[in-house]
């Protein structure tokens, strides 16, 4: 069975290990570990299956161009011989409950909208919010609370340490 759960203290290094796995650098696994140094990580879940973690997504947060806080799914991966299992719907469904049980009203990811619109991601644009790597229709945007969406914010802003992907 697979549960999802937040990180715990002894999860770290598995983590780390996992996102080297699961992405060509290591610039994702430094990612978390600056984010959580900077405490910066509201919301970082694992999949456990048995015991062993094979999932994580983290959420950090993000700013509009007039102040608007809200989060930022990613990165998420998930390990090879698990994938293709729902595992990864299940971090995104359950972080989105995080991020709203601890208070966000709305949650960004850049990535592919033919899967993350089935979490109820739409483009940015359609709300006037742009993205600093110029991803388009890549860059979504999803309600967590009603009313909670800034509109015609501009460009939204991902933690600083996401220069270390650059
Ligand atoms: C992306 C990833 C997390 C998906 O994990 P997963 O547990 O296999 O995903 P799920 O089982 O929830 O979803 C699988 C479904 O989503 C689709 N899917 C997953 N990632 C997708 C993507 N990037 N683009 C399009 N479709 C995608 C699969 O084709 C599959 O479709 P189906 O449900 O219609 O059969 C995993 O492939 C992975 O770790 N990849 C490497 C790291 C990565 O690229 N992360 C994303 C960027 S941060």
């Amino acid at each position: 069975m697979t549960i999802v759960r937040p990180e715990r203290p002894g999860d770290v290094s598995v983590i780390r290990d996992l996102l080297a796995s699961c992405f060509p650098t290591n610039g994702e696994a430094r990612l978390v570990d600056a984010l959580r140094g900077a405490d910066r990580l509201p919301v970082s879940l694992v999949a456990d299956v048995g015991g062993v973690i094979v999932g994580y997504v983290a959420f950090s947060p993000v700013s509009s161009a007039k102040g608007a806080k809200g989060v930022g799914l990613g990165p998420i991966a998930v390990a090879d011989q698990h994938r293709c299992q729902g595992i990864a719907g299940m971090l995104v469904r359950e972080g989105m409950r995080a991020c709203r049980k601890a208070g966000f009203s709305w949650a960004v990811v850049l990535g592919e909208p033919a899967y993350y619109s089935r979490f109820g991601f739409h483009p940015a644009s359609d709300c006037g919010l742009a993205d600093e790597y110029g991803g388009g229709d890549a860059f979504q945007v999803v309600e967590l609370s009603p009313g909670g969406l800034p509109v015609d914010d501009g460009v939204v802003r991902y933690a600083s340490e996401f220069a270390l992907l650059e």
